[in-house]
């Protein structure tokens, strides 16, 4: 029987995390994240979130206490060009491919070239989360354009839930944009139910936020529910979340 917190999906499996089992987006894994992913955390966060003022300073945000930042990376040599891409014409031109390959690669570590530190894998996107009593509150949640709807925002969640029950949180909560459906509908998919709205509250276009919250996480429904979804993210996408120490 399941135990009130026990969550066999999330908690117990010690597999690799894999994302986009199809390859086009490689093997994504969560570790916490380091001072030395703080520029790429930046260059993330101006590429999901264009309007975003002041922009975060995550050097202070990792080393926050009561707090927890976590990313979605994968190697950087699982780096490949989609099987879809290579089908468009030039599959026999190795030479053209390779020399691709090596720009694209160039490419990503000019981008990630911001600090005298690099970070040592790829990352797809981030989320934090600041305890706050007993809530975990998301604070941010951002992937990358490039691999945007390949399931790395829901392992994201995933970890954030991860992180949630390891510190004996009750909820968790955020606030989204009224107009951003995209992130409504992941809140959504994972439970979160609309209870409040804050008007006017992004600075930039006067925008409402709408204030969102689980249901208790430690319910034996809830966790029924998210053992499923944990469940079939993994069948869609690949391996379970792996444990965070
Ligand atoms: C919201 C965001 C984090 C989702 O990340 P993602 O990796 O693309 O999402 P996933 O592939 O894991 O999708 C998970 C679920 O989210 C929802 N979703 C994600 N993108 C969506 C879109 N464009 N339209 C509708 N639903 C979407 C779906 O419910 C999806 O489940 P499904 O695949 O079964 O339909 C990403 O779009 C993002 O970084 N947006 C910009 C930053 C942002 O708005 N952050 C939230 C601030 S509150």
């Amino acid at each position: 029987m399941l135990k009130e917190t026990h969550l066999p999906g999330i908690a117990d499996r010690a597999h690799p995390t894999r994302v986009g089992t199809d390859s086009e987006f490689g093997v994504f894994h969560t570790r916490h994240a380091e001072e030395a992913d703080a520029s790429v955390l930046s260059v993330i966060e101006r590429d999901a979130f264009p309007s975003q003022w002041p922009p975060t300073r995550f050097i202070k945000e990792i080393s926050r206490r009561r707090a927890v930042y976590i990313v979605a990376t994968r190697d950087y040599r699982e780096l490949e060009i989609p099987e879809s891409l290579k089908n468009q014409g030039h599959a026999s031109d190795a030479g053209f491919w390779n020399r691709l390959s090596s720009s694209l690669r160039q490419l990503l570590l000019i981008d990630e070239r911001e600090s005298t530190a690099y970070p040592r894998d790829y990352i797809g996107g981030f989320v934090g989360v600041w305890y706050i009593a007993d809530e975990a509150h998301i604070v941010s949640i951002g992937v990358r354009e490039s691999v945007k709807r390949a399931g790395v925002g829901e392992l994201l969640m995933l970890s954030a839930f991860q992180q949630a029950r390891k510190h004996g949180c009750k909820e968790l909560t955020l606030e989204v944009r009224a107009s951003n459906g995209a992130a409504q509908a992941l809140y959504r998919k994972y439970g979160f139910q609309n209870v409040g709205l804050r008007k006017k509250y992004y600075i930039d276009n006067a925008e409402d936020a709408i204030i969102m919250t689980t249901p208790p996480i430690s319910s034996v429904e809830y966790a029924v529910m998210l053992d499923a979804l944990a469940r079939n993210h993994a069948g869609r996408w690949g391996h379970l979340p792996e444990p965070i120490p």
